[in-house]
């Protein structure tokens, strides 16, 4: 069945910014990407508008670019202005961090000043489970829980190091500073796939020129113009993959 012919048959799950739905291919889901932004493990909620409509066009347009350069993905095509369609996959509960700067929680662990080149990239595991608050890890506790094994992590690891230096380039591209952010990856009957989303709700951005935060930290830390900074940096990742 072609992607653009699908439609939703049952809501899987909700999230905080997406829902996810099975779709008429009983091996394709349909991520919806809504307005709802949550911060500080849900404390802090509210709404940023046109925000699932940025996030879909952005994570679509960086996918593409991803899969254009070799990285397998979850991602088979944008549907509307809202839904993507993307493989399914079992999400191995392990959120990747990548950080190129020193930003976040890792200026608060080492007392280090925020923005802070880091030597080489930094890659950090955390166990995806809300309830506990998403707390970090090292590879011991991912083998030790059986959170995955040795290979796949062997493979995330080295698939992430890979996806930092093609996102890097990219946003320089379109002057922006990739500083740190989340990546998730899945299990699939084609091996394991980059998931989730790649956008400004997972990823630090600062403009090289300005400083300007351009990413969800403005809602974090209520600096304001949150629609037009989603709006920004959608018109910019459009207008180089375009
Ligand atoms: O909070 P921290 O500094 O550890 O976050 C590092 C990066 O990972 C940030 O870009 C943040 O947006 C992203 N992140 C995320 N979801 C989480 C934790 C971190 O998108 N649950």
């Amino acid at each position: 069945m072609s992607a653009d012919k699908l439609s939703k048959v049952e809501k899987l799950y909700e999230g905080k910014a997406k829902v996810l739905y099975q779709s008429t291919d009983p091996s394709l889901l349909i991520t919806f990407f809504k307005d709802d932004a949550t911060a500080f493990n849900g404390q802090k909620k509210g709404s940023i508008g046109e925000k699932g409509v940025c996030n879909n066009s952005i994570s679509s347009n960086i996918f593409m670019m991803l899969e254009a350069h070799g990285i397998k993905t979850h991602f088979v095509s944008k549907l509307s202005e809202r839904e993507m369609v993307v493989k399914k996959v079992t999400i191995i509960p392990i959120e990747v961090v990548v950080r190129n700067k020193v930003a976040g929680s890792l200026a608060k662990r080492m007392g280090a000043p925020t923005g802070k080149e880091l030597p080489e990239p930094l890659v950090e595991l955390y166990y995806k489970d809300d309830s506990l608050g998403d707390p970090m890890i090292n590879r011991g506790h991912a083998k030790a829980f059986n959170l995955a094994t040795d290979q796949e992590l062997e493979h995330i690891e080295t698939e992430a190091l890979k996806i930092n230096k093609l996102l890097v380039e990219f946003f320089k591209g379109i002057g922006l500073d990739l500083v740190d952010y989340k990546l998730e990856f899945g299990r699939s009957p084609e091996g394991v796939l980059l998931a989730d989303e790649i956008s400004p709700d997972g990823c630090r951005l600062w403009d090289i020129n300005s400083g300007e935060i351009l990413d969800k930290d403005r809602f974090r830390k209520d600096l304001g113009k949150l629609t037009e900074t989603y709006q920004e940096v959608n018109r910019r990742v459009s207008s180089m993959v375009k």
